[in-house]
């Protein structure tokens, strides 16, 4: 199997001063079209793995390849290119834009690009709010909707620009079983239909059983 992501040797320290190590030598291949779950307790180091692995931020030592291609040496701007690009995000607190209706939000990635969006482009935004089930509420401002509504929203935003790789920061951490169910629904209906890769950071032990891998950390370790 091609895997999309490698990590080798990735070191993270925060803090000059005061160091703290939080990941400790990870080496990590993630298989191209996978559905992972990344498990571990508070503080072991979750975010840590999945904001390098999104180039959110820079290991302290080691190696990034996407696709074989080293990322952690690439300039601000490249990064921020290749992110807006190959990759989307879907956290815990969504972070959508609540002045602007349920459309505007899933077309910011490609309003960030582009100063318009012609009318296949908001074509494309109302077929992935029909994808996550919320053709109704498109024109609804974000502060109308409910938690669950605006999480299906960040992850319609997430497919924009059709990315190769969704990370998952606990998508569905404040939500009840029935929704945290309707979410990993449709990213398990994503990736067959796209073949996109998921990495889904998880607290929800039923959501980690039905994906293909269970990646644990420990005080940093996989
Ligand atoms: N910017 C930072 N500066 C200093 N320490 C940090 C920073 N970010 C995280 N840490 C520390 O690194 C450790 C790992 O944090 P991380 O957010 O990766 O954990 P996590 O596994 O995602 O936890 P949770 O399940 O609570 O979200 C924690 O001890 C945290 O306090
Ligand atoms: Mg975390």
């Amino acid at each position: 199997m091609d895997s999309i992501i490698q990590l080798k040797n990735i070191n993270k320290i925060y803090g000059r001063r005061v160091k703290t190590q939080v990941l400790n030598n990870i080496n990590l291949s993630i298989d191209k079209g996978s559905l992972n779950a990344i498990i571990g307790e508070s503080g072991s180091g979750k975010t840590s793995l999945l904001n390098i692995i999104g180039m959110l931020d820079k290991p302290t030592s080691g190696q990034v390849e996407m696709e074989g291609k080293r990322i952690d040496k690439m300039s601000r701007r490249s990064l921020a290119s290749i992110r807006n690009r190959e990759i989307g995000f879907v956290f815990q607190f969504h972070y959508l834009l609540p002045e602007f209706n349920a459309l505007e939000n899933v077309l910011m990635p490609h309003s960030i690009r582009n100063l318009f969006s012609g009318r296949k482009t908001r074509e494309k935004a109302k077929e992935l709010l029909e994808l996550v089930g919320l053709p109704a509420v498109k024109h609804n401002k974000v502060y109308d909707l409910s938690g669950g509504e605006q999480q299906r929203v960040a992850i319609a935003r997430a497919l924009m620009n059709n990315p190769k790789i969704i990370l998952a920061d606990e998508p569905t951490g404040n939500l009840d079983s029935h929704c945290s169910e309707v979410i990993y629904n449709i990213f398990r209906d994503i990736n067959k239909n796209f073949g996109t890769t998921f990495i889904i950071i998880t607290h929800d032990e039923r959501i980690a059983k039905k994906t293909d891998r269970i990646i644990e950390i420990k005080d940093g370790v996989i």
